[in-house]
């Protein structure tokens, strides 16, 4: 029987990506998205995929979405927490709502999306969680006070997750994607992509979903079990811990 990987976010962008690798490994492979029904059903459509939808900053929501996943599947044993938002403002600027949704998506999220996994992972005495995080909570980012506080909180929740599940066959780590080529950064201005961050990353281009979901697969995988507590960082060189 394939182990069954639940993706948050899995039918857009750099989870779609990783929905996608994980089946191509042989995984059963659920995704889960938000609102954006004409994107999650096309993805399904094409890639056989089941998509499921909830909110992931609400825990009942959670609950009951991982409910019908297992119920759907089996139990999960990969959870993929790649969900999240921007809000972006400069701090002056920023209103409780543009910070809240993103600390209750991008970090709140994680806890609501673990914490009903995580004694089945217990009890069976194996368990992958991958947090996507960013480099913008490894080194900071103007305009993303909100963000950068979130996606650094993923770092300090997968460290503290790693030494609970190390015994008990569970690993838990990080992926800190730089610039990706998804929705989320196309939809930065045009003018700013070129003359402001491809001319910081030192490959010369922006990344593409692909290379994240490649990392991804690796730490799901049974030989990545010494592996626990870690951040890859996949940015094509700008910025290294
Ligand atoms: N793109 C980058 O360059 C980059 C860089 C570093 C880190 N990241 C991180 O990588 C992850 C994926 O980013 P992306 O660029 O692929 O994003 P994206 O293209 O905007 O896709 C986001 C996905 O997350 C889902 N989602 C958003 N809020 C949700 C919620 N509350 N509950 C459930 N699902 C939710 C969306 O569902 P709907 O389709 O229903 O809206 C969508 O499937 C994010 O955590 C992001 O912060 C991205």
């Amino acid at each position: 029987m394939s182990r069954v990987a639940l993706v948050t976010g899995g039918t857009r962008g750099i989870g779609a990506a990783i929905s996608i690798a994980l089946k191509n490994s042989g995984y059963t492979v659920a995704a889960n998205f938000a609102g954006n029904e004409e994107k999650a059903k096309a993805f399904e459509a094409e890639t056989g995929i089941p998509v499921f939808k909830w909110d992931v900053s609400n825990y009942q929501a959670c609950v009951d979405g991982i409910a019908a996943v297992e119920a759907a599947l089996g139990p999960v044993e990969v959870l993929v927490n790649n969900a999240g938002i921007t809000r972006d403002a400069m701090f002056h600027k920023m209103k409780p709502d543009q910070w809240n949704e993103v600390i209750n998506t991008n970090l709140t999220g994680l806890f609501n999306m673990t914490h009903p996994v995580w004694t089945g992972m217990r009890d069976r005495s194996f368990g992958r969680v991958i947090n996507i995080s960013s480099i913008n909570g490894q080194k900071g980012q103007m305009g993303q006070a909100n963000y950068s506080a979130a996606k650094a909180g993923d770092l300090g929740f997968t460290k503290a997750l790693a030494q609970e599940g190390a015994a008990k066959g569970i690993t838990v780590n990080a992926i800190c994607p730089g610039y990706i080529g998804t929705e989320m950064v196309r939809a930065i201005p045009e003018k700013v992509l070129n003359e402001r961050i491809i001319p910081q990353i030192p490959v010369g281009r922006l990344g593409e979903p692909e290379e994240i979901a490649r990392c991804v697969v690796f730490l799901a995988s049974d030989e990545a079990g010494f592996i626990t507590g870690s951040t890859i960082s996949a940015n094509g060189g700008q910025f290294f811990v």
